[in-house]
């Protein structure tokens, strides 16, 4: 078992709060322990950020170049250790962590190309002399991060971060301090100075107090729930950045498509990858009438043959279990309201077997009839079916919804994707490919109650420093010539 412990100023410290635990879903032990940080040592470690920005952000950008490359050296040679923490913490298969362990030392690179790309220096010469492009840190960034991908998605908020000359205080998920403790060890083994990076381990009180301190930036992934509340919450401080990458309630358009059941690997791919728990998740699926019977055999078939198990399961598992049985008690009772609202459980949203309840089975509910449905995320592996009666309807259908993140169109036909990709509203638009590809050398975010236009992955850079505009002369020569009414 691991003793949880924070970062504050360079120094780890055991948490003087309530006690916190960490426990593996697919078997109910007890992996991590610790404690939660008190309001005073939250506002210790954004003390500490504070101090230590003005000499971190002062630095030449390879001076922060090489302390990152250190914690890529670092984190590489820790790959499958940090892949074997992430499978027992969150309960993901393990070909799944070490894409998640593998990814957080190439985001090094990636970030180093989108800084000098998007926010780097820029000159031109003009009459009077120059015009010049910079771009400065906001300071301090507090980085709220999710349980899904507990270390690559606040990894990629703060290695740019970093990148750019601000500090952090990170408070990773309370579902998963373990992951979040494990991807500040790695940074700290770059021997970043003192201040530079802090963490604070809790639940949603100690992100609340977090965010009372004086802080610049929010840089937070999550629930829309959240990312609403922050932005209420800031109202009245426009000048702390918020960068919000929040859910979505997806749509996955199949119209059109010869091979039914290669559409239908990229349905199960869409929808049930890490047991649903992925922010871009196909969560409906909108189809034409004469699809509906065949797509459906084919998604139940291919939905047949997935292995669930825990994450060290030989044959390797397509899914684990959802992150606690809490969350499938939850999911459970949000499918029991889509049934009292007229939706028919094609493949039911059940345990499985005897493992533990946190396991639970891809589900896939007919909504043809079904009224006044919510337009919620429900992060959890199910999926609504729907008809059309052609293909502009189907579009429709896929729009009505307040999110925008992730939409997909599975279709043979070039002038649907046409036509598609001109009327949906999503940040991640996909063609005969998942609702999940994602990648990171390109932006990844989403519109309307997904987010708030500032999208992370290459963008990132874009929301981790403000340009500034400069024009500049070496001598201060008189501009008399360029003011009008003044008399000889
Ligand atoms: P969550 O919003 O419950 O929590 C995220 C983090 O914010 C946690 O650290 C939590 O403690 C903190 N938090 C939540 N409410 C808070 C409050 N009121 N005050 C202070 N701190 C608060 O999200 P989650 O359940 O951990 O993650 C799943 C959600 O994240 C899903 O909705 C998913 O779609 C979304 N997500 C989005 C993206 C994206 O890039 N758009 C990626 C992954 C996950
Ligand atoms: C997600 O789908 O939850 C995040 C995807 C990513 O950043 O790769």
């Amino acid at each position: 078992m691991i003793t949880g412990q924070l970062l504050i100023k360079g120094q780890w410290i055991a948490g003087k709060g309530e006690a916190l635990s960490s426990v593996n879903p697919a078997t109910d032990d007890l992996i991590w322990q610790g404690f939660t940080a008190t309001p005073d040592q939250v506002r210790d470690a954004v003390a500490a950020a504070r101090a230590a920005f003005p000499a971190w952000a002062s630095l030449p950008r390879e001076a922060r170049i090489a302390v990152l490359r250190r914690y890529q050296a670092h984190v590489k040679t820790r790959v499958e250790d940090i892949a074997q923490a992430l499978s027992r913490e969150s309960g993901k298969a393990l070909w799944e962590t070490r894409i998640e362990a593998a990814g957080l030392a190439n985001k090094v690179e990636v970030s180093i190309r989108a800084y000098d790309e998007r926010t780097g220096e820029r000159e031109s010469k003009t009459g009077f002399g120059r015009a010049v492009l910079r771009h400065r840190p906001h300071g301090v960034c507090a980085v709220l991060g999710p349980y899904n991908f507990p270390c690559h998605l606040p990894n990629g908020h703060i290695v740019p971060a970093l990148l750019a000359g601000d500090t952090v205080v990170f408070k990773p998920s309370e579902e998963t301090p373990w992951s979040g403790q494990i991807l500040i060890e790695c940074l700290q083994a770059a021997e970043f100075p003192a201040g530079v990076i802090n963490l604070v381990q809790g639940a949603r009180e100690v992100g609340a107090a977090l965010l009372d301190q004086d802080i610049d930036a929010l840089l937070f992934t999550g629930s829309a729930a959240a990312g609403a509340h922050f932005k209420r919450k800031f109202a009245d401080n426009p000048h702390v950045l918020l960068a919000l990458e929040l859910g979505g309630n997806n749509p996955l358009v199949v119209w059109d498509v010869d091979d039914i059941d290669a559409a239908a690997t990229h349905v199960v791919q869409s929808a049930y990858v890490t047991t649903g728990q992925r922010c871009s998740c196909a969560r409906r699926l909108i189809v034409q009438d004469s699809l509906f019977d065949p797509l459906t055999r084919a998604i139940s078939d291919l939905t047949a043959k997935l292995i669930i198990a825990p994450w060290d399961h030989d044959p390797e598992p397509y899914m684990g279990p959802l992150i606690s049985a809490r969350v499938a008690a939850g999911a459970q009772s949000r499918v029991a309201d889509l049934i009292t609202r007229g939706a028919k459980p094609i493949l039911p949203f059940d345990s499985v077997g005897e493992l533990p309840e946190a396991f639970v089975s891809p589900a896939l509910l007919d909504i043809r009839e079904a009224q006044d449905l919510p337009d919620d995320e429900i992060f959890a592996p199910i999926l609504q079916i729907d008809t059309a009666p052609d293909f502009e309807t189907a579009v429709k259908k896929a729009n009505a919804t307040r999110y925008g993140l992730s939409a997909g169109l599975i279709s043979d036909r070039a002038g649907h994707w046409q036509s598609f990709i001109h009327t949906i509203r999503a940040g991640v638009v996909n063609w005969n490919r998942p609702t999940t590809g994602a990648a990171a050398d390109m932006p990844f975010g989403g519109l309307g109650a997904s987010g708030n236009h500032r999208p992370s992955a290459y963008y990132a850079a874009d929301y981790c420093a403000y340009p500034v505009a400069s024009f500049e002369a070496d001598q201060a020569l008189s501009v008399l010539a360029e003011m009008k009414g003044i008399r000889a």
